[in-house]
């Protein structure tokens, strides 16, 4: 998730555009550039590192003209470098093009432009945009971009610029977000409106497929086939602050809505169209994955849960025994690591400094390592044999939310593509189409916030909360206990709810909120049993289920649906209204959600 600027009109583009991305930064920040059109053609300044690092590089020389686009990078394909920093260009420096979202099929373009002689100079997805325009040229700038994006899948905005037609900067979006911001005399092009608030606060917002052309004058709008379009504008009367959150009052439930798109973009390159796993960005070999005798599941917090949900798929699709620790354990214990052994470390920020020991612990002893990290280039990414990117984008609130969801959809991919070259099971076909339909999922329960947000009313006053499950759901209900008390400072505890006999039932007393997860199909008879268990004690209860399972609400206070879905992907599901109510039971206490008490985003020190 980068951010993207751009403009055209009378003033300097550049200072313009500096501006822009300094409100852009916190999206994305591993590099930064921006190319303007003046007599010199295109001029292009661009360099690994913050934004800071650019402006330096420009001094007090100020770049001339007043058509101009500016990008800041969070790396996707490509590690964070001057090369991989936007905007990429054409061979002759003719068509500067900006980009955020990711090319899917950007590999069979690359390779027929290469087979047709252009030369690549990044790693980017990106560059093939500015080269297929360059090949595709008909003379109509307009017409030869609407060309291209028909040739693209994946998602994008795209800013362009063009010094053969230096009136005009072209946008166009599909799966990400982007605005035109008007000016009298001049026009904007924005990922996100904090980037121009300071200059306009009439916005369009683009649909997909949109295509806007600016000049700086005049906005016209049409699908990219070309059929003109009218877009109402949209009057921004948000501050800067809250525009940053896209017009959210916290980080965390920006993040929380952006989930869908996480999964989604985690997932739909990795999928190719035949419904095959196909993970194109690291070669797990054939014989590799057979000999692997045991897998260690090695992270810190809300990546162990992702984890131990992947330990489950791994071990029920590929038939691979796995071991899930924690890295703070795992590091000091006496792990049976040999060269068939492979290690998989699940790190958002690939920083946290006990994965990063765990994972030199596996390479010293000749295993291999399978990194599921959100950040390109990061330690734990660089040092890895397989580096496998979750693209959730910025994750900036301390509590992880989409960077959770992104994380199990990886580990979904890895059990299923260990499970198909094990040849453990004859068809994950199911599972995969269950897979694609999650995004929208998520979307559907992220229409009923107001559900979450009653029930959280009742319940934030509590001191203790419990959240019980069993199988996947107990995996489910430790994060949703973790998410709780990071950020509501309310006790929490997660439980097996077959384990409740054990001792933790004389805890539950009349009024104490449980949280019950009972989305398994297959433990769902269990689960209603150990939901009566507190009930008669005097708890109060809030049940998760799915849809069609409707016997829980007979027995519990309130009742939170998920969509169907099998019981393999439903911790993506239900974790979703945990995330929602923990969110809302810390907004009653009027607590620092995006910068709890004591927490850190990326824990850099053991
Ligand atoms: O960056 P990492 O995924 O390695 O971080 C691991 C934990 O520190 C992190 O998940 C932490 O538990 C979160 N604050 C939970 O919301």
């Amino acid at each position: 998730m980068c951010g993207i600027v751009g403009y055209i009109g009378n003033r300097n583009a550049a200072n313009i555009l500096i501006e822009g991305l300094e409100k852009l930064e916190y999206r994305g920040y591993d590099s930064a550039g921006i190319a303007v059109i003046n007599e010199n053609g295109v001029e292009v300044k661009k360099h690994k590192g913050r934004l800071s690092v650019l402006k330096d590089s420009l001094g007090e020389k100020v770049l001339e003209g007043t058509i101009g686009i500016g990008h800041t990078r969070w790396a996707t394909h490509g590690e964070p470098s001057d090369v991989n920093a936007h905007p990429h260009l054409n061979s002759n420096n003719a068509i500067a093009v900006v980009h955020n979202g990711i090319i899917e099929n950007y590999i069979p373009l690359k390779e027929e432009l290469i087979e047709k002689g252009y030369e690549f100079k990044s790693d980017t997805d990106t560059e093939v945009i500015p080269h297929l325009i360059d090949c595709y040229y008909n003379g109509n700038i307009i017409e030869t971009v609407q060309k291209v994006v028909s040739m693209l899948e994946g998602s994008y905005a795209l800013g362009i610029i063009d010094s053969n037609n230096p009136d005009m900067v072209i946008a166009v979006r599909k799966d990400s977000p982007l605005v035109v911001g008007i000016g009298e005399g001049e026009n904007f092009i924005a990922s996100d409106i904090p980037a121009i608030l300071n200059h306009t606060r009439k916005v369009y917002l683009l649909e997909n497929n949109d295509m806007a052309v600016l000049r700086a004058d005049s906005v016209e709008i049409m699908k990219t086939d070309g059929t003109k379009v009218n877009r109402e504008i949209f009057n921004v009367n948000w501050n800067v602050e809250s525009a940053e959150k896209g017009g959210y009052d916290h980080f965390m439930i920006k993040e929380i809505h952006e989930q869908p798109k996480a999964i989604k973009d985690t997932i739909s390159s990795r999928i190719n169209r035949m419904g095959q796993i196909d993970i194109k960005d690291i070669t797990l070999e054939k014989e590799y994955i057979r000999n692997i005798n045991k897998i260690y599941m090695v992270s810190c917090g809300t990546a162990y849960h992702a984890g131990l949900v992947g330990k489950v798929l791994i071990e029920k699709y590929a038939k691979i025994p796995v071991i899930a620790e924690v890295a703070s354990e795992f590091r000091y214990g006496n792990p049976f690591i040999d060269e068939n052994t492979l290690m998989i470390v699940v790190s958002q920020s690939g920083e946290t400094a006990d994965t990063l020991a765990a994972l030199r612990l596996a390479k010293e002893r000749k295993a291999k390592v399978l990194a599921v990290t959100n950040v390109v280039g990061s330690s734990i990414s660089r040092e890895s044999d397989y580096p496998l990117y979750t693209w959730a984008g910025p994750e900036i609130a301390v509590a992880s939310t989409k960077a959770y969801t992104a994380q199990l959809a990886a580990l979904a991919l890895i059990a299923l593509d260990m499970a198909v070259k094990r040849g453990a099971v004859e068809d994950v076909s199911e599972i995969v189409n269950e897979l694609k339909l999650l995004p929208e999922k998520v979307e559907e329960i992220l229409k009923h916030l107001d559900e979450m947000k009653k029930m959280a009313e009742e319940v934030y006053k509590t001191e203790d909360i419990f959240f019980i499950g069993r199988g996947l759901d107990y995996y489910v209900a430790m994060e949703g206990s973790l998410k709780l008390k990071e950020i509501s400072y309310i006790h929490s505890e997660a439980m097996a709810a077959g384990e409740l006999k054990h001792g933790t039932l004389a805890l539950i007393d009349k009024g104490t909120p449980v949280i019950a997860l009972a989305t398994q199909d297959k433990l769902y008879d269990k689960m209603l049993s150990n939901i009566k268990e507190v009930k008669a004690r005097g708890a109060y209860v809030i049940g998760v289920a799915k849809e069609s399972n409707r016997e829980i609400e007979k027995i519990v206070d309130r009742v939170i649906y998920i969509p169907e879905v099998m019981d393999e992907l439903s911790p993506v599901l239900a974790v979703v209204p945990l995330q929602i109510l923990a969110y809302y039971v810390a907004l009653n206490r009027g607590c620092d959600i995006d910068k709890p008490r004591n927490l850190a985003k990326s824990v850099t020190v053991e």
